[in-house]
């Protein structure tokens, strides 16, 4: 009940393993690709009750031994104190040059291991061990590590591509539905951006993938994992098309700015109500169908995840304030506002010039339908 996806960048190629029961099969997996029989994991305090003992028995079971390193839960990991914490303690390991280090969580804890093996010793390999949907789905794939700077969120790091991904579907049934929720969003975004088809099937398929229908959940993610390899390798360094891939990032990122970077907006959360204002400005500039953000809307409401600007608790800045936020985002080059829009659902490009007074109207539209 497997699926592989097959990464096929020159000479740092990998396989991304989907499936039921991975966990227990890590060494085994993971064997062919190690030089000694040992493997360091880095892991948070949330995950590792749930399941460091699972892969730490699959990989024993195969005569690997582990040693395992426990860092808190939560963004403030992704710093430059836990960064050096994790490279300090991977020397004291003695992980060498052709050692394995594997980061076993969700998207900081990839994030900051797979940074932390790009620069030790000049660079060791790692394993992707996904715990949440939004890693498995984004994140472990593509290569993409760091950590945040006080300037903004992921400004230091380095592409450094995983050696193997082992995305077990098992593990999605211990998050809450939140959490998996807002993974969700970004599953979204994939056939929003390149593939009506599997838009249209998330559509039909949405209740089993959400009720935990084991090959509805296999089929989502492996189906969004082939579309980011199959970007990644045409784009690894995001010179160009990787950019699809920030389809309503420039939305959510001011919006996850303006809520602190809190539990009142999740990432995957900011990305679904960016793709749904992505969809608004993009009919408001005359690019795609007026009827396509309603549908885009009504998919993401009968998910139950959040949509729209309502949907966040507390107060918000107006539509200047959330254009100054906007002003930061990496994706601002020269001051003009670059946006991924679309032409339709599955049709997504980037746009160099986009109108601030078009922006500024979505926002306003948005936040006066809160009050
Ligand atoms: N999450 C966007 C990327 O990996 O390019």
């Amino acid at each position: 009940m497997t699926d592989t996806v097959h990464v096929p960048l020159p000479g740092r190629e990998y396989d991304v393993h989907v499936g039921p029961g991975l966990l227990h099969r890590a060494g085994e997996l993971v064997a062919p690709l190690l030089a000694r029989p040992r493997v360091a994991v880095v892991t948070d305090q949330s995950v590792a009750g749930f399941h460091l003992n699972a892969l730490r028995e699959g990989f024993e079971k195969s005569d690997i031994s582990v040693t395992a390193l426990t860092l808190p839960a939560g963004e403030a990991t992704k710093s430059w104190p836990y960064f050096q914490r994790t490279v300090d303690w991977l020397l004291d390991e003695r992980i060498e040059r052709r050692d394995m280090v594997v980061a076993l969580g969700g998207g900081v804890i990839g994030d900051l291991a797979g940074f932390a093996a790009a620069v030790l010793r000049r660079g060791v390999r790692f394993v992707q061990v996904p715990t949440s949907l939004l890693a498995q789905v984004d994140s472990s794939v593509g290569g993409k590590t760091g950590i945040n700077a006080a300037a903004g969120k992921n400004l230091i790091g380095a592409f450094h591509q995983p050696s193997m991904v082992l995305a077990d579907t098992d593990v999605l049934k211990t998050l809450p539905k939140r959490d998996f929720l807002a993974g969700y969003g970004e599953v979204v975004k994939y056939g929003l951006l390149g593939d009506a088809d599997f838009f249209q099937w998330l559509e039909r398929n949405g209740s089993s993938i959400l009720a935990g229908d084991q090959a509805a959940r296999i089929a989502t993610v492996t189906r969004s994992v082939q579309m980011k390899a199959d970007i990644v390798t045409r784009d690894e360094t995001e010179q160009g098309e990787r950019a699809l891939l920030n389809l309503g990032h420039t939305f959510c990122h001011a919006l996850e700015a303006a809520t602190g970077y809190s539990g009142r907006l999740l990432h995957g959360e900011g990305v679904a109500i960016g793709c749904a204002m992505a969809f608004e400005l993009s009919a408001r500039m005359g690019l795609c169908p007026q009827e396509e953000p309603s549908r885009v809307r009504a998919h993401l409401r009968q998910m139950g995840t959040k949509v729209d600007l309502a949907d966040i608790d507390g107060d918000l800045p107006d539509a200047d304030g959330l254009m100054a936020l906007m002003a930061q985002d990496k994706k601002v080059i020269d001051g003009r506002l670059r946006f991924v829009l679309v032409r339709g659902i599955g049709d997504a490009f980037v746009a160099e010039d986009v109108p601030p007074d078009a922006v500024r109207a979505v926002l306003a539209e948005a936040l006066t339908a809160r009050q």
